[in-house]
């Protein structure tokens, strides 16, 4: 949510975008300097527009462009995705701009260079008037400098965020790029734009979830037969969702007619799957010309509807924004439903029909709305519902599963997507490592991603580059929190982000306690009822209770969680806050201290108090020795 408040210093996952206009230098020989100024001044309104539309936060205006970020004040899972999406619509809406520019004053050369980098930054506050955020770091200098070396009308991008990407979008290399006061050259792509499908080249093969494929193919059978069904997919983010979907239309191939939409963080349009999974069956891109999709609706919904296009088609218009010309209640949202069910019912008239709708936790009212319908419709056609969720209590796909659970039961299939097991762990690892990790590394590899594939993949691929130096032998014990991937830390903070604000600020004192933290120490180092930061924390599960007696303790239900929540604290904080912990402990446990003799030290070392943590491992070699 970007109305977070902006928080206390802090390290965090960042992709900064700039954006500047060149060509207004020219401008200035035919136009008055206010003149030039106001022209200006509309095209950043515009550009900065394009940011708010995704979630980003423009920080300043510089000249004759933006500086914004996406993560700022709080990280998505999506942010590079947000970036990109939002630096094509500023060239879009740039070149509308360029034809009314070259169309008043005869000048040709309007355009604009982004440039968009992802990385680690300091956020902090700056100014005392209007404070502002500020992300700073070599993630922001590369970013500005990309937008430099961009060609007027292209995007460039760093590599962090071009690699994150690159199944969604198209990229051209752009090679090496010197930077100033910067050792190392910056590997650059041109981003060029959407890729219609993600995709799928370069997965490794399915490891383990053999039961979930079963019951999967019971529904894909009874659906064949032409029994409507109704399946759920639940699971964190990189449990496997979308694999599981992929592998499941793989199998289906041309026996369905197969529907596809997701659910976008951003919100996007209303209703936006549907849109998606229409413009699909279109064959139409997205931001293709409207005429274009005119075209191809007018042809391929005749061909289905026959003599009832014209009834059917205005509101379908409406849904897609085409201009169609039809009644002035065609774009009433309970018309758009009915004539998208008839659109359905046609379709699974010819074949059966998979609609498979993609995170619903981010869904609209108007997405859950005519989901529920579509629920309803599998009770009467050879119709199966496939929706993906993550687990998020309150939101609208809650509210759909609820509804399916409860009206459609019999129909129902709910697949909860649990860790993989350490065999299945060690398939994917052997085909993506094949021999060149040790068995030992392996092991650590395995324990650190806990059974979520997305981990294991970027851990591994992160050992593979390089990006995680494995010290001789000693990285098995601890992928150190400054080591996290950066397709992984995005992911991470932003679903400690999406928290409530006492919840947030909460998780870092826990994470610095440790994996498995007493309760009554977090409430003591708060200084402050720490219920119902607590309960949000254990709603997302982001942490567990772990027992209640003798002592209240939760934990970090994964370690890279644990992790994460430590990667926020800048160096000073950290330092303060250890501090704080090793105090608490000594108050708290103060009959009991020999117990907690590492874990002091450990605190203390931390705090950079280095006598007291001396004298605390003193106590503990004492103790064992
Ligand atoms: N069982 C598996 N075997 C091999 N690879 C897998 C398996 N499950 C998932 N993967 C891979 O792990 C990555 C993450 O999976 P996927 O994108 O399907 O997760 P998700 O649950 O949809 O996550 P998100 O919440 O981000 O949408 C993908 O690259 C996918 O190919
Ligand atoms: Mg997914």
């Amino acid at each position: 949510m970007t109305d977070a408040p902006i928080p206390d210093d802090e390290v965090r996952p960042v992709t900064v975008l700039f954006a500047d206009i060149v060509g207004s230098t020219a401008l200035g020989e035919r136009l008055q300097p206010d003149e030039v100024k106001a022209l200006v001044g509309e095209c950043v309104t515009m550009m900065s527009r394009a940011v708010e539309e995704y979630g980003g936060m423009v920080q300043a205006y510089a000249g004759d462009g933006i500086c914004a970020y996406f993560g700022v004040p709080a990280a998505h899972d999506d942010d590079p995705e947000r970036a990109a999406r939002s630096g094509l619509r500023i060239l879009e809406l740039v070149a509308e701009y360029a034809h009314d520019v070259e169309a008043a004053w005869g000048l040709a050369d309007f355009a604009v260079r982004v440039g968009i980098n992802t990385g680690q930054a300091a956020v902090g506050q700056v100014g005392a008037a209007e404070p502002g955020a500020v992300a700073l770091g070599d993630a922001t200098n590369v970013a500005a400098r990309l937008q430099s070396l961009a060609e007027p009308g292209t995007i460039a991008v760093g590599d962090a965020t071009a690699r994150r990407l690159s199944h969604r979008f198209v990229f051209e290399a752009l090679g090496e790029l010197e930077v100033k006061g910067r050792k190392a050259p910056v590997t650059a792509s041109r981003l060029v734009g959407p890729r219609a499908r993600a995709s799928e080249e370069g997965a490794t093969p399915l490891a383990g979830r053999d039961d979930e494929m079963t019951l999967l193919l019971g529904a894909l059978g009874d659906l064949v037969a032409g029994r409507g069904r109704i399946v759920l997919l639940l699971g964190d983010p990189g449990m496997g969702k979308t694999r599981l979907v992929g592998e499941l239309r793989a199998l289906a191939g041309d026996r369905v007619t197969w529907l596809e939409g997701n659910c976008l963080s951003y919100g996007g349009l209303t209703a936006w799957p549907f849109v998606e999974a229409l413009l699909g069956w279109l064959g139409s891109e997205i931001g293709e010309p409207e005429i274009a999709v005119r075209t191809k609706a007018r042809a391929r919904l005749g061909a289905l509807f026959g003599n009832d296009l014209e009834r059917e088609l205005p509101a379908l218009g409406r849904l897609l924004r085409i201009r169609i010309d039809g009644p002035d209640d065609a774009g009433d949202p309970d018309q758009i439903r009915e004539a998208y069910i008839h659109w359905l019912e046609a379709l699974a008239r010819e074949r059966p029909v998979v609609v498979a709708l993609e995170d619903v936790h981010w869904a609209d009212p108007a997405t859950r709305e005519l989901a529920e319908a579509v629920l309803d419709l599998a009770e009467r056609a050879p119709v199966a519902v496939i929706l993906t969720a993550e687990h998020a209590p309150g939101s609208e796909g809650a509210m759909l599963r609820l509804r399916a659970l409860g009206d459609h039961g019999h129909r129902t299939t709910e697949i909860s997507l649990n860790p993989l097991s350490d065999q299945a762990t060690e398939e994917m690892l052997s085909v993506i490592l094949g021999s060149e990790v040790d068995a030992v590394m392996r092991m650590g590899l395995v324990r650190e991603a806990e059974g979520n594939p997305l981990y294991v993949e970027e851990l591994a691929r992160a050992l593979l580059e390089g990006g995680l130096e494995p010290r001789g032998r000693t990285w098995t014990v601890t992928v150190r929190a400054d080591l996290l991937p950066p397709a992984l830390e995005n992911l991470l903070v932003a679903r400690i982000d999406r928290l409530p604000v006492g919840a947030r600020q909460l998780a870092p004192t826990a994470a610095a306690i440790g994996r498995t933290f007493p309760v009554a120490v977090l409430e003591n180092v708060a200084e402050a009822d720490v219920g119902d930061g607590l309960t949000a924390l254990l709603r997302a599960e982001i942490v567990r209770e772990v027992r209640r007696y003798p002592v209240f303790e939760c934990s970090f239900t994964h370690g890279l969680l644990h992790d994460a929540a430590l990667s926020t604290l800048t160096p000073t904080r950290k330092r303060e806050l250890y501090a704080r912990i090793a105090a608490a402990f000594e108050s708290l446990y103060a009959d009991s201290l020999d117990d907690h003799v590492e874990r002091l030290a450990h605190y203390y070392a931390q705090a950079g108090d280095l006598r007291r943590a001396f004298e605390y491992a003193e106590r503990a070699r004492a103790g064992t020795g």
